[in-house]
């Protein structure tokens, strides 16, 4: 056996199936397309289930990958064994209806035992305990010893991931012992106990499962193989576990170097060290693939992923930012198979700091608010935290719920593992309910994803926006039908279409489909899970059947403000790198008749002046009158022409490269205008940030540009109007009547001061003294409650003994307030009492405490009766 490194190990496998005729496809990205189902790419055959399903042509029926997989069933568990992992890749070749059991076997024994030189004493096969043809295959086709041939159940060899293409398989084990176990009962024990390890499995995709659990035959069969990656890896590099594999283990030792913490010394800083490791590998790939750090769905692995692993780094001690200079030594092990992590290095980096940063900062929240909650259990007498409160510490500020615990335990404390566990649960469900998801390839209820892929529906909307075709497939949503007549609503596929069908942020053309005596309106295009396209349709008028003559058109008007719009996309990224930096990639795009959004990678809000300078650009471009050009040539020649490209480049024979001039070039499958001088006019009506290093821009162009700039001149013309000024003078005007409105605030404020500073001159002279008590009763107009308020105050301190009472008209009410000094209400003097019985006299009521109470009252004509009032209360009071 030949010690080989993982990268090499790779390589083997690809060129060995590209020797068998096999087409190498690139790693698709950890994103699924068109896969509601799945949250993330977890399997080699997962981005390929249209091709087995026979819903999508493949460019070859044979086909070898080493694809990019996150299982995240179990995060808790990684890192805690040395054999879970989040990321990894599957090596893998498929048959779409080509080769079967008869190649795949002998071939694999090839492999493993000629290429890779794995010992026969070694390995072990198990076989699906139904399938005498496999183990005839083993027998006849390879020199593996039968008495190492095992048949298992259901359990064990038959493959299915919930519901889609399933069958029985086969599987290669290898024995880190002696290699001399001959019955099946030792050899299960032995898989128990990790001594054999399964390393390739061998899928006979025959069956369709669909959600009522039927195993639907499919109409040619297949092969799906699977071999991971860094377990083969283990065995040629004779290590036990996926650490100590060459290219993890280089990322293990760079987190070892970081803490200063040594592998093997301390179980559970083994841990911190295996999930840093882990966890780092996987959020390059994540970033990479375009995904982001956020609250739900992938986003949400994502960040959890981050986490944990700066968590981790704290409890190894490291201080500070750490995360990017893992980052790094992901990318130096796995930017030659992966080549986009090199290129989108800088952008993988400054996501990972910004969002450590953030949790670094809520870590600290987290833990004052933690800290309260433990105090107030410790108040209370109780030792159980509640499970929403650890819950809600998880979810708002990112703290991980082993802190949680691990910090109440140091206290003494419980947490409520059980509903926090609820609270998880229910987030969990939320967040499937908010994902739409159903159980494969999202929508597949709908009839017209069932359409075989031998239909064809021809996309002729480049060029003709008119175009007469046949109809081939109509539907409801549940079924497939023949005719559809007016009122009604369905689903129909030509033969040929000149409609867009919705794709990379455009959406789908608009139009009429007509007919003999029949008018239907297409209210949407897109495309079907088999990448058909499907015409949302309502008849207006007569009957629409299966085999009718139809002209298709799409609404020119509309298609052509969509086209500028996607054009102007094109230019304005552009426009970005040229004034921002070549930093800017796109992170998403909608482009629609009305507007355009365009999401891209940076790290600050743009300033104005930069605003500005991008528009002046892309309106510069217009100007120049460019002509735009579209040309099909292969992935390599784009990229050497220099054309951008996305995270996730496309496969087929051909990409589409669409070129504005000499100033932009990028891989787009949407419509756009012939010439630049058809957008007319560029503008740039907003820009937010979306998500953490990404910012977005919104803008409009052509009509919607003038009529944009039109409601901007009669927001300007009413303001004239308003202003009684014409539009030059509107600046100075506003900035002159800001001064004035100051100086007049200032004057207001002068005058209100000198005025109440004479009336407290005026009204502690009309104090009386009434049995010995000096009496303040005294009515003011238009003071209102709270400078009635501060009056009385200011009069009752200046008495420095006494009651005063102050009445105040306003136009609809009166305001009273009254307060007594300490002695007085000694005295017995009740400012509560005493407003009681003035506010009834002015229609009011109210009350307080003995030394000051507020009222209001309804009657300013009777003020002088309530202040006399006041001084017969106090005569009374005296008796
Ligand atoms: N699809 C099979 C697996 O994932 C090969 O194991």
């Amino acid at each position: 056996m030949k010690k080989i490194g993982t990268n090499d190990l790779r390589e083997e496998f690809l060129k060995f199936f590209e020797g068998k005729e096999h087409l190498r496809m690139k790693s698709f990205s950890l994103v699924p397309k068109n896969d509601k189902s799945l949250l993330l790419i977890n399997a080699g055959m997962a981005p390929l289930k249209p091709y087995f399903t026979g819903l999508q042509e493949p460019p070859k029926r044979r086909v070898t990958t080493c694809q990019k997989c996150i299982r995240t069933g179990d995060i808790e568990n990684v890192g805690k064994t040395s054999r879970h992992g989040t990321f990894f890749e599957m090596l893998g070749n498929f048959s779409f209806g080509d080769y079967f059991k008869e190649e795949i076997i002998p071939w694999a024994w090839e492999f493993i035992t000629e290429v890779l030189g794995i010992s026969k004493d070694k390995l072990y096969v198990t076989i699906y305990l139904e399938d005498d043809e496999a183990f005839e295959i083993w027998k006849n086709k390879t020199d593996v010893d039968v008495d190492r041939i095992f048949r298992l159940g259901k359990d064990d060899n038959f493959w299915e991931i919930g519901v889609g293409p399933c069958g029985p398989c086969t599987e290669i084990h290898y024995d880190r012992g002696d290699g001399t176990i001959r019955n099946v009962d030792d050899f299960l024990k032995a898989a128990d106990e990790d001594r054999v390890v399964e390393f390739w499995n061998l899928v006979f995709t025959q069956f369709d499962k669909d959600e009522d659990g039927n195993y639907n035959k499919l109409d040619h069969p297949n092969i799906d193989t699977g071999m991971g990656l860094e377990r083969i890896a283990t065995i040629m590099q004779g290590v036990d576990n996926i650490f100590e594999i060459d290219t993890v283990k280089n990322i293990l030792a760079k987190v070892s170097s970081l803490s200063g913490v040594k592998y093997g010394e301390d179980k559970d800083k083994d841990v911190s060290l295996r999930i840093i490791t882990d966890h780092v590998k996987g959020v390059t790939m994540l970033i990479s693939d375009g995904v982001g750090p956020s609250n739900e769905g992938r986003g949400y692995v994502l960040r959890r992923l981050l986490r944990r692993a700066a968590r981790h780094g704290r409890l190894l001690g490291i201080k500070g930012l750490f995360l990017t200079e893992i980052v790094d030594e992901v990318v130096k092990n796995y930017g030659g198979a992966y080549p986009e992590l090199k290129e989108n290095q800088e952008y993988i980096e400054k996501i990972v700091s910004l969002e450590e940063e953030r949790f670094n900062e809520t870590i600290d929240s987290g833990m004052n608010i933690l800290l309260g909650y433990i105090d107030e259990l410790i108040k209370d007498g109780k030792d159980t935290l509640a499970g929403d409160k650890a819950f809600k510490l998880y979810d708002t500020f990112g703290f991980p719920y082993e802190l949680t615990e691990e910090i109440c335990d140091e206290k003494g404390l419980k947490v409520d593992k059980e509903n926090f566990e609820k609270e998880m649960e229910d987030q969990r469900t939320r967040a499937r309910n908010a994902r739409g998801e159903s159980s494969y390839m999202g929508s597949e209820e709908l009839a017209i994803n069932k359409i075989d892929a031998s239909v064809s529906s021809e996309f002729v909307g480049y060029k003709s926006l008119e175009v007469t075709s046949k109809v081939m497939v109509l539907a409801n949503e549940t079924e497939f039908i023949k005719s559809l007549s007016a009122g009604e609503e369905g689903f129909i596929l030509t033969d040929k279409t000149p409609f867009y069908a919705e794709m990379g942020g455009q959406v789908g053309d608009n139009g009429v489909i007509l007919g003999k005596g029949l008018v239907a309106e297409v209210y949407n295009t897109k495309k079907n899970v088999g990448g058909k396209t499907i015409h949302y349709v309502r008849v207006q008028e007569g009957i629409i059947s299966e085999g009718d003559e139809v002209t298709l058109k799409v609404d020119k008007l509309r298609r052509n403000n969509i086209s500028r719009n996607h054009t102007a996309t094109h230019m304005l990224q552009e426009a970005l790198k040229e004034v921002i930096g070549e930093h800017v990639n796109q992170a998403g795009s909608y482009v629609d008749d009305e507007r355009l959004r365009f999401d891209f990678t940076h790290f600050q809000g743009l300033s104005l002046d930069e605003l500005d300078k991008v528009e002046a650009l892309v309106n510069e471009k217009i100007m120049e009158v460019y002509s735009v050009e579209t040309n099909l040539m292969t992935l390599e020649e784009a990229k050497e022409s220099g054309a951008m490209a996305l995270f996730d480049d496309k496969y087929g024979d051909k990409v589409r490269v669409v070129s504005v001039g000499e100033f932009s070039k990028e891989l787009c499958g949407g419509t756009h205008v012939g010439n630049t001088g058809e957008i007319g006019l560029f503008r740039i009506i907003g820009e937010s940030g979306v998500a953490a290093g990404t910012r977005r821009i919104e803008a409009v162009t052509g009509f919607n540009a003038i009529k944009f700039i039109e409601e901007k001149q009669n927001i300007l013309k009413d303001a004239c109007h308003a202003l009684k000024c014409n539009d030059k003078d509107i600046v100075n005007k506003i900035m002159a009547q800001n001064s004035e409105i100051k100086e007049k605030e200032k004057e207001i404020a002068e005058l209100k001061s000198k005025l109440t500073s004479g009336i407290e001159e005026e009204i502690l002279k009309s104090a009386k003294v009434i049995n010995d008590i000096k009496v303040i009763s005294y009515s003011l107009e238009n003071v209102d409650g709270n400078a009635l308020r501060d009056l009385a105050d200011k009069i009752r301190n200046k008495m420095g003994t006494g009651v005063v009472v102050l009445v105040s008209n306003t136009s609809e009410k009166v305001n009273l307030v009254s307060m007594a000094t300490k002695d007085c209400t000694n005295l017995g003097v009740h400012c509560g009492k005493i407003i009681k019985e003035v506010a009834s006299i002015v229609g009011g009521s109210g009350g307080g405490r003995p030394d000051m109470a507020q009222a209001g009252g309804k009657n300013p004509e009777k003020v002088n009766e309530a202040v006399e009032k006041v001084f017969e209360i106090l005569k009374s009071l005296a008796k």
